[in-house]
């Protein structure tokens, strides 16, 4: 193991289907200890891991939270009330997590414009960092964008949290899987980075980003979001 390899947080994966898997490739190439997990047993994922992510270790869902530094949420968001919530207790937690009804069901607690999917994750987690990162990106972007820093056109993932420490973590992660970092707000804000916003599915440069947030209020999502949001205030 090289020196940069000993002092670099071990990332944990929850979820080794298209993007658990794609992240941990990205990760591994920038030298990060990978865990990962899916629902069960690691023999289940095993072959898969070593086909797509050779050098990330299976493990439990529960082993992934016990032994990892920083865990990124790559599972069925509606499937979330089954993350070992114990085990993530002052963590740094980043969720990749989105609603899909074709996957998730039709669920009204998972599409509510007043409350950001990753504000509901972080009162799941009340003791971890909760970040929104690598969410809004497809798999085949992701897989196919990494490129070094400075490097012209250099793709974008937004990110959002509550707190600063882990944002500033964050960044650095998704810097070093070959990304522009570009902070979106707090979690509350992240609601535009989710299904029915422009940079949902988007994969585009810093400014790129930048120029899709600033159109976000007066876009069809960002009106019903401060709508629904204006009227909960006034009740
Ligand atoms: N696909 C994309 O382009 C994309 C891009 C960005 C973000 N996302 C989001 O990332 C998440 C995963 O999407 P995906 O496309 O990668 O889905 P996927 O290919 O269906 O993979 C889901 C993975 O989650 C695992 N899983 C389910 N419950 C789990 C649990 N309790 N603990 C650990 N792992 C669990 C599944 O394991 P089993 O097979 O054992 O059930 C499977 O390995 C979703 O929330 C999605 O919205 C997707």
């Amino acid at each position: 193991m090289s020196d940069l390899q000993s002092t670099l947080p071990t990332i944990g994966i929850l979820g080794a289907g298209k993007v658990g898997t794609v992240l941990s490739r990205l990760l591994l190439a920038a030298g990060y200890p990978v865990h990962i997990a899916g629902s069960g047993s690691p023999a289940k994922i095993s072959l898969i891991i070593d086909v797509l992510a050779p050098g990330a270790v299976a493990m439990t869902a529960a082993d992934v939270a016990r032994t990892s530094d920083i865990v990124i949420l790559a599972l069925p968001l509606g499937k979330y009330r089954s993350i070992p919530a114990d085990l993530l207790e002052g963590k740094l937690v980043v969720d990749a997590m989105n609603y899909w009804w074709e996957v998730d069901g039709i669920r009204d607690d998972l599409n509510d414009p007043r409350v950001s999917t990753s504000e509901l994750i972080q009162s799941f987690l009340p003791t971890s960092r909760v970040v929104k990162a690598y969410n809004h990106m497809g798999y085949h972007d992701l897989d196919e964008g990494p490129t070094p820093a400075g490097t012209p056109g250099r793709k974008a993932i937004g990110i959002a949290g509550d707190d600063d420490l882990a944002l500033s973590d964050v960044a650095a992660l998704v810097d070093a899987s070959g990304f522009d970092p570009v902070l979106v707000g707090s979690l509350r804000d992240s609601i535009a980075l989710q299904p029915g916003s422009e940079l949902f599915g988007a994969n585009f440069t810093a400014s790129g980003v930048q120029d899709a947030l600033t159109r976000f209020p007066t876009t069809e999502r960002g009106l019903e979001v401060a709508a629904a949001r204006e009227q909960e205030i006034a009740a």
